[in-house]
């Protein structure tokens, strides 16, 4: 019989962080329960508290009391977003939108990340920005009257989106986001939430007539799937074991992992599925999967899992076959330049692997006999987790340049690997 373990993995970080900046400019205090205590969370909390916003935090929730948009004041000195792109690049579009003062820089991978993508958009609506040649962090922002905006995104990218959504907030005029594909939606979702008129058309978001925020409600912030993604693997890898994990997040724009389960066959179930403050949410049990079949995953699907990829190649590595991904170029901009991450390091294990522009083919082979290696986490939280997960699986013994990064968003993880693998 399986060994079964349940947890409850580290709580979303893309809600923790929209649910921290929306409820900063909602009129009316907002009780977040469960949020993601992260070094990425944690310095958007920062940010708006420099920016006068009075924060109760106890040991699983946060209060915030927020005054209305146009209550932020000008922070006093320069924000520090650390490794986090969503902080910067959302708060980007609330401090537009304040009209005040501010300059936001990060850590040498933030400040490699391109911010013309915000930039371009935000000028257009009337935020003034000085930035690094090539549209990169340090950036100062002086927001302004904001100005209405039809805007058809090149990129399917959920942070393009709510910067926009943000600073639209701000004006009566029309705002209108058009994605190639659709991207997260938790920033419609949680507008929705706080009473904001949204509607939604396929891939396109318009904002409507009441953009105010209403504060006095409680959001549960879910367990997140990307951090959820890490033991779904080790369950599928790890003979005769399996793991319940509980309170997942489910939103159809995030859940492209259980497509890839359903290709690979990993045996899955899904059980209390729920949906509260607008997301989906559920129990998800995965149990070892003998015969593992390989996997395509193609561009349409990529903004369903983007930052699951690093954890599926590990899952390849096992699967009967070539698995492939395409269509993910942005995974070259991500908090490492994760194509190269995940192919350097899998072919230092002795795995074959073909290295594309937007994607690679890993050729996979249920015994897989891996070679000693160091791996090189390029300081990216997702890959020192994938290859964690690779370890203690398989029982290979293998070192890790750095496991420091995976404070940024899981700061609990080892001793949840250590509790499933014990
Ligand atoms: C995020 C959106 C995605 C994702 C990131 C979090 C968000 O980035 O990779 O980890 O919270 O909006 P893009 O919007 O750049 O695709």
């Amino acid at each position: 019989m399986d060994k079964v373990k349940s947890l409850r993995v580290a709580s979303d970080k893309s809600i923790t962080h929209r649910a921290i900046m929306l409820s900063s400019i909602a009129k009316g205090s907002v009780r977040i329960n469960s949020p993601l205590f992260s070094d990425d969370t944690l310095r958007t909390l920062k940010a708006v508290e420099g920016m006068g916003v009075r924060v109760e935090s106890g040991g699983n929730f946060l209060v915030i009391h927020g005054e209305g948009k146009g209550s932020l004041n000008e922070p006093s000195d320069v924000i520090n977003l650390g490794n986090s792109g969503t902080a910067m690049r959302l708060l980007t579009g609330i401090i537009g939108g304040e009209g005040v003062f501010a300059v936001l820089t990060g850590d040498e991978s933030l400040k490699k990340r391109p911010m013309m993508r915000i930039i371009e958009p935000l000028s257009r609506m009337g935020v003034d920005f000085l930035y690094r040649s090539g549209g990169y962090a340090p950036l100062a922002i002086k927001g302004g009257n904001i100005n209405g905006i039809d805007y058809t995104s090149r990129i399917a990218s959920a942070q393009v989106k709510s910067a926009i959504l943000f600073a639209g907030l701000y004006t009566d005029e029309e705002v209108i986001v058009r994605e190639p594909i659709k991207s997260r939606d938790h920033t419609e979702n949680m507008l929705k939430a706080f009473g904001v008129d949204i509607s939604i058309n396929g891939n396109t978001v318009t904002l409507g007539k009441n953009r105010d925020l209403f504060g006095d409600f409680e959001i549960n912030v879910p367990a997140d799937i990307s951090s959820a993604a890490f033991f779904m693997v080790f369950a599928a890898l790890s003979k005769n074991r399996s793991v319940l994990l509980r309170d997942v997040l489910l939103n159809p724009t995030r859940r492209g992992i259980l497509d890839v389960f359903d290709m690979a066959g990993v045996s899955y179930e899904i059980k209390n599925e729920r949906v509260e403050n607008y997301e989906r949410m559920g129990n998800v049990f995965v149990s070892y999967t003998r015969n593992l079949k390989p996997f395509k995953i193609t561009g349409d699907m990529v903004p369903r899992l983007i930052d699951e990829i690093p954890i599926l190649s590990i899952l390849a590595i096992f699967c009967d076959g070539v698995s492939s991904v395409r269509g993910a170029k942005d995974l070259r901009k991500k908090e490492s330049d994760r194509i190269k991450s995940i192919c350097e390091n899998l072919k230092k294990l002795g795995v074959k692997v073909f290295e594309y522009d937007d994607g690679f083919d890993i050729y996979g082979n249920p015994t897989a006999a891996l070679k000693p290696a160091t791996i090189e986490t390029y300081y990216d939280h997702r890959i020192a987790m994938s290859f964690l997960v690779l370890k203690a699986a398989k029982g290979i013994d293998f070192s890790l340049s750095e496991t420091h990064s995976i404070l940024t968003s899981y700061p609990n993880f080892i001793d949840h690997l250590n509790y499933l693998s014990g």
